[in-house]
């Protein structure tokens, strides 16, 4: 197979890219290694930060998104059994968030491909990935089923693959830094088939530490409470699970939580990682594969999203004029959004958790950040800024 661009991965940022090419008349494959039904089952992210909400609408892809996804103007902060809405519309000129879960808009990315004529080979084994530092780099793997070899030829390989996947790895270790903070803690995360508690995401962090109260539509709701990344889930039962929800969402002024059954639970850890650089030779590195955030800043998505809207214009402009700078320069363009996103998930992230290696000291400075949210408006609106997406340079 012959394609100008081969693509490693069909999450958000696979996917995305190969629309973003379509639209610029560049050929391009995508090769997954999972099935098709994985891919749209799984549980992941929720927020789309505004601009990738006006990206899926140019795309044609946004109706579903419109008609299903809960436009957000603001968010909740909870600490000392109090609550602080932060109005992200007000504060950024009227920009909101949507949420509309991660696994619908591959849902929607997967059906504009294939409607579009694209390919998504689905199910690949053995990916390996050759030839980076020649004009003639190729992608081998198994085909689903048959195991039949198959290699895709082209003239850029993209490595959108996630944090396990090949794309990293082949850049050679002399020629990247990897960046990395481990937090002492995970997310418990459920789903429940119970109505609507509050009308906003609540981000709280009393009691044990951090609980997020979500949501996927009127009638199933997305939670999540910090707990041991290293503990087991049968070690929660339902009981357990809610007592604490309780514990951490729970305000004096008589709101209470709506319970339901729980529909599924799974614990994740949380990490801080960046790859420098993120491209080599003829291999560019994009999303998950080249950095992770904790899920606290709700980036994930939005910076694969964000890396594959800068490689695409730099792809056509190779293609269209010829010219090689935006390529030579994909890696440090993204990284100056890649730091920012890192810097803000993390503030989130130690503002809202309960540390155990921290200090008291620590722990009230972050209450004082808190705090700060509350009665500066320049601490809000880098809050607000940040959380709806920050403008591309
Ligand atoms: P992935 O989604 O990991 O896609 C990579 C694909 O490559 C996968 O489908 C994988 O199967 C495939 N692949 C891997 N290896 C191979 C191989 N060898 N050959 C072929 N294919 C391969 N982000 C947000 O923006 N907002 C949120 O609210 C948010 N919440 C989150 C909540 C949770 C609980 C979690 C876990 C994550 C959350 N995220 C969030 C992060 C977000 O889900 C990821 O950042 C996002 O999926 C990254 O997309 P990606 O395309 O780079 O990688
Ligand atoms: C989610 O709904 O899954 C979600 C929302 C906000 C976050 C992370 C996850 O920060």
């Amino acid at each position: 197979m012959r394609f100008q661009v081969g693509i490693i991965g069909a999450g958000p940022a696979g996917l995305f890219l190969a629309h973003l090419l379509h639209r610029s008349g560049i050929t391009a494959v995508n090769i997954e290694s999972r099935s098709r039904p994985d891919v749209e089952g799984t549980i992941r992210a929720g927020v789309l930060e505004h601009w990738v909400v006006e990206l899926l609408k140019e795309l044609g892809l946004g109706d579903r998104m419109l008609r299903e996804g809960h436009f957000h103007d603001g968010i909740t902060l909870q600490w000392n059994r109090q609550r602080h809405h932060v109005d992200i519309r007000g504060l950024t000129d009227g920009k909101r968030v949507v949420v509309y879960p991660q696994h619908e808009v591959l849902k929607d990315l997967i059906a504009g491909r294939l409607s579009d004529g694209g390919e998504i080979i689905f199910g690949v084994g053995g990916t390996t990935i050759r030839d980076i530092d020649t004009d003639h780099p190729a992608i081998d793997f198994r085909r689903a089923g048959t195991g039949a070899p198959d290699s895709i030829e082209c003239d850029y390989v993209i490595g959108a693959d996630g944090f396990h996947g090949p794309g990293r790895q082949a850049i050679p270790a002399t020629h990247r830094k990897e960046y990395q903070k481990i937090y002492p803690f995970g997310w418990l995360g459920i789903l429940t088939s119970a109505p609507r508690s509050w009308d906003e995401l609540i981000y709280s962090n009393q009691q044990d530490g951090f609980a997020l109260l979500s949501t996927r539509s009127p009638d199933v709701q997305r939670l999540y409470i910090q707990c041991d990344p290293n503990d087991d889930i049968a070690n929660w039962c339902d009981a357990r699970i809610w007592e604490q929800f309780h514990a951490r969402l729970g305000t004096d002024d008589g709101w209470s939580l709506k319970e339901g059954p729980i529909l599924q639970k799974g614990i994740i850890p949380l990490r801080s990682f960046v790859c420098e650089p993120m491209q080599h030779g003829r291999l560019f590195i994009a999303g998950d594969a080249a950095h992770i955030v904790p899920p606290t800043g709700a980036k994930g998505l939005n910076l694969a999203v964000a890396d594959v809207l800068v490689l695409s214009r730099a792809l056509e402009a190779k293609y269209r004029h010829n010219s090689q700078d935006l390529l030579d320069r994909y890696s440090e363009t993204c990284l100056r959004r890649v730091w920012k996103a890192e810097r803000f998930s993390w503030y989130m992230t130690t503002m809202l958790h309960r540390n155990e290696q921290e200090s008291d000291f620590e722990q009230r400075i972050h209450f004082a950040d808190l705090d700060l949210v509350r009665t500066s408006n320049a601490s809000a609106r880098s809050l607000a800024e940040n959380y709806v997406g920050l403008p591309f340079d």
